[in-house]
């Protein structure tokens, strides 16, 4: 059965709360909630492990948002890098294979992008992970320290990549045993394990799991909420 870890451990610096932002309210619940909540629709999933700041985590959150009993929700304390969380959580998380990695900030996840996500690592065994991604829209180009262009890059090639991702777990473990410095430059998990030569797919997604990271993202949240069906 699939094990599932939420990062939720950030400050949130740039959405500018005083609280951690995946416990800041979107639509009456904690961002955080969203997430939990999608995951437990999916089926497969038995066990969803949160990391949260480590003020906050086991102590005095913990039973806000885990009602129920199955699958099961276990909040563990983060570290100091988002990698660092996925360790940590890991290292606390029991049984579970493949492990889904879903960030707290991208709380419009549907069942429907994790299942897709799950079947594509499912269906082919010489993957180590699947990931989900769009193909980027805007032009990107590389530019210097002096502001000026040195390279426009091919966009018909490139993906911006999101969250879920979903690793089978020997691939993920080795991924993350590395230096804390290895794990303070990973922007997302897959790269981890793509410098050990790992083999990572994507899976098409869309713009509508947005990742909240300024006020911004979090008025369009709320309205992309108000225009879902119920
Ligand atoms: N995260 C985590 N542990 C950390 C840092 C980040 O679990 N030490 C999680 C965040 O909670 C978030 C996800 O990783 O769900 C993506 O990180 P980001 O969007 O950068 O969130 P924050 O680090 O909270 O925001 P900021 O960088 O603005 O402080
Ligand atoms: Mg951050």
């Amino acid at each position: 059965m699939a094990l599932a870890l939420i990062l939720a451990a950030g400050r949130g610096e740039r959405l500018g709360f005083d609280s951690p932002k995946a416990l800041v309210g979107l639509a009456g619940r904690p961002l955080v909630n969203w997430s939990v909540s999608t995951l437990r629709d999916v089926g497969g999933i038995d066990r969803i492990v949160v990391a949260m700041p480590s003020e906050d985590a086991p102590g005095k959150r913990q039973g806000t948002f885990i009602e129920g009993s199955s699958p099961v929700v276990v909040l563990v304390a983060g570290g100091e890098t988002r990698s660092e969380s996925v360790r940590m959580a890991l290292a606390a998380a029991g049984p579970g294979d493949p492990v889904l990695v879903h960030d707290a900030a991208r709380p419009l996840l549907t069942v429907e992008l994790v299942r897709r996500t799950l079947a594509a690592l499912a269906e082919d065994d010489s993957l180590d992970a699947a990931i989900a991604a769009v193909p980027v829209a805007d032009t990107i180009k590389r530019v210097g320290d002096d502001g000026v262009v040195s390279e426009t890059l091919d966009r018909s090639a490139l993906w911006a990549v999101q969250t879920p991702q979903v690793f089978r777990r020997s691939a993920l473990e080795r991924a993350l045993d590395v230096p804390a410095e290895v794990l303070a430059q990973a922007t997302d998990d897959a790269w981890l394990v793509e410098r050990l030569g790992g083999r990572v797919a994507v899976v098409p997604a869309d713009g509508e799991n947005l990742k909240i990271t300024t006020p911004l993202d979090l008025a369009l949240a709320e309205l992309l909420i108000a225009r879902r069906p119920d």
